[in-house]
C-alpha cells in the first residue's frame, strides 16, 4: 500500500460530481486549514493509543449521509462497504434517528434481569418473520451470536445424555465466524488462528461445498454444522444449490443442528431477508444476525428453532448489554424497513448495475477471473497475476474517493447500504474505475 502521498492525494479526492443526490444530500464540507492540523493529530493518538489489531485507513471519517461519508478535511467518498455490511439503510437515517433519540429519552440500559419494551417487540418481529425460530437470544456483535449458538449445540447434545467427545461441530473451510477464542475455532482459516494456540477442541473443518466429504464427516458425534449461506470473509462464495438441504438431510439424521451464520449474508443483504430462504427446503434450527440488524448500532441475535427452544434455561447463559432497548429500538425500524418492496427492489436493481459494472471495467482491463455473489453481497475475484492486491486496490480507491472492501488478499468485496441509490452506485463504480487504472499504471 502507498502510504505516504495520503494526505496530498486526499485532498485531490474532493469532487465536485460527487454530491450526494437530492434525496441524501449533505453539502461537502470545506476544506479548513484547521481541519488538517486535527487529522493529524488524531491518526497520530491513533497510531499511539490503538492496539496494532487494526491497520485503519489515513483519514478521519466524520460524517456520512446516505451512501455518502466525509472526511474531516472535506473529502468526499461513496462507501461501498457500509462499515462492513452494517449501514444498511445508509448513513445518517432520519427514522433511525428518531427511534434513537425517542428511546433515549425513555431509558437506556435495565441488564436482561428486567423486561423492556423494545427487544420483546423485536425477538416477536424476528421471530415472526424468520418462518423457523422459536425464541431469540439478543447479543452486542456477530461473533457474540455465534459463541451462544456454539454453547446451544454443545448443550443440546449434552441435554441428549451425549459425552463431551460426542458434542463435536463441523463447519467449513473459508469460513468466518468471529474472533472469539471459540468463534475462531470455528472459523476454518488457520490464519485467524495462528498464534492463539491453544484452541478450544471439538470443531472438525470440511471441504465447503462438497456433497461427499460433508456425508463422510457427520457421524453420531456430531452434535452442529455451522456454515454461512454465502462466505463472506472467505470471498462472497454461495452456497451451491442443495448444498444446505444435504447438509440438513445428514444433520437430521445424526440430530445435530443446522446453525446457519447470518451475520454478514443476512437481514437482506442477499436480497432475502435471510438468505437461506433462497435454498428450497431448508429450515434451519438456528440463525444468528448482527451487521445490518442494528444499522450501525451494535446488536447482534441468535435465533433458535423448535428443537433447541428449551435448551437454555435459566442461568445457561448471559450478556448484560445484549437487547439493549436503545439497540432494539432502532433493530425494530432497521427490521422493518428492510421488508419492504422498496428495498428489496433497490437490493436487486443496485446489484444488477454493479455486476454489470463490474463487467464492463473486466472488459476492458481483463483484472477479474470471476464476478460473483448475491443480492448486494459482490465479490470480484483478482487474476492470479494480480493476486495479494486487493487492499493494494482499496488503497488507492480510498485515494480516489470510494470506500472498497476486500474479502481476502485476492477479492474486492462490495456490500454498499441497501439503500444505496442509482446515481451513488454509479459515482462509486465510476471512481472505482479510475483507481483501478491508477493501480494498473502504477
Ligand atoms: C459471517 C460472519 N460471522 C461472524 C462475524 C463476526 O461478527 P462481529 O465482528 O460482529 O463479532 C462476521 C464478521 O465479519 C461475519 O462476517
Amino acid at each position: 500500500m502507498a502510504k505516504k502521498k495520503t494526505k496530498a492525494s486526499a485532498k485531490k479526492v474532493v469532487s465536485k460530481k460527487a454530491t450526494a443526490p437530492k434525496k441524501t444530500s449533505v453539502k461537502p464540507a470545506k476544506i479548513g486549514h484547521n481541519s488538517t492540523s486535527k487529522t493529524k493529530e488524531l491518526l497520530e493518538l491513533g497510531r499511539k493509543y490503538y492496539t496494532h489489531a487494526y491497520k485503519p485507513r489515513e483519514m478521519i471519517l466524520d460524517r456520512g449521509k446516505g451512501a455518502m461519508v466525509w472526511d474531516l478535511d472535506g473529502n468526499d467518498y461513496v462507501d461501498l462497504g457500509a462499515g462492513i455490511a452494517v449501514s444498511a439503510l445508509g448513513h445518517h437515517n432520519d427514522e433511525l434517528l428518531d427511534a434513537l433519540k425517542n428511546q433515549a429519552k425513555k431509558l437506556w440500559h435495565t441488564s436482561n434481569i428486567f423486561f423492556t419494551e423494545p427487544p420483546v417487540r423485536l425477538a416477536e418481529e424476528l421471530v415472526k418473520s424468520s418462518k423457523f425460530a422459536k425464541r431469540v437470544f439478543f447479543t452486542n456483535s456477530g461473533g457474540e451470536a455465534n459463541e451462544a449458538a456454539i454453547k446451544i449445540a454443545r448443550k443440546y447434545a449434552a441435554d441428549k445424555g451425549r459425552p463431551p467427545e460426542s458434542r463435536n461441530i463441523i463447519t467449513f473451510t473459508g469460513s468466518f465466524h468471529g474472533r472469539t477464542m471459540a468463534t475462531v475455532t470455528a472459523t476454518a482459516q488457520p490464519k485467524y488462528q495462528h498464534g492463539f494456540e491453544p484452541l478450544p477442541g471439538g470443531f472438525r473443518y470440511c471441504q465447503f461445498n462438497d456433497f461427499e466429504a460433508i456425508a463422510n464427516m457427520i457421524d453420531e458425534n456430531t452434535c452442529a454444522v455451522m456454515s454461512e449461506v454465502v462466505q463472506g470473509e472467505g470471498g462472497i462464495t454461495p452456497v451451491k444449490p442443495g448444498f444446505l438441504k444435504h447438509v440438513q438431510d445428514l444433520c437430521h439424521k445424526q440430530d445435530a443442528l443446522l446453525m446457519l451464520d447470518q451475520v454478514q449474508c443476512g437481514m437482506m443483504r442477499t436480497g432475502k431477508l435471510f438468505s437461506h430462504f433462497a435454498e428450497p427446503g431448508v429450515k434451519p434450527d438456528i440463525v444468528t444476525i448482527a451487521k445490518a440488524l442494528g444499522g450501525g448500532i451494535p446488536i447482534g441475535a441468535m435465533l433458535v428453532g423448535e428443537k433447541a427452544e428449551n435448551t437454555f434455561q435459566y442461568g445457561s447463559h448471559g450478556s448484560t448489554f445484549g437487547g439493549n432497548p436503545l439497540a432494539c429500538s432502532v433493530a425494530r425500524v432497521v427490521l422493518k424497513k428492510i421488508q419492504s418492496v422498496e428495498i428489496n427492489t433497490n437490493v436487486r436493481e443496485r446489484g444488477k448495475q454493479l455486476i454489470a459494472a463490474l463487467k464492463l471495467i473486466n472488459k476492458q482491463h481483463g483484472m477479474f477471473s470471476e464476478i460473483r455473489g448475491r443480492g448486494l453481497m459482490i465479490g470480484a475475484e483478482l487474476k492470479p497475476q494480480w493476486h495479494n492486491k486487493a487492499g493494494d486496490i482499496s488503497e488507492i480507491g480510498r485515494k480516489n474517493g470510494v470506500l472498497l472492501l476486500q474479502a481476502g488478499p485476492n477479492v474486492l468485496r462490495f456490500v454498499p447500504s441497501l439503500t444505496i441509490t442509482e446515481k451513488e452506485m454509479k459515482e462509486g463504480i465510476a471512481r472505482l474505475h479510475k483507481a483501478i487504472k491508477v493501480f494498473l499504471s502504477q
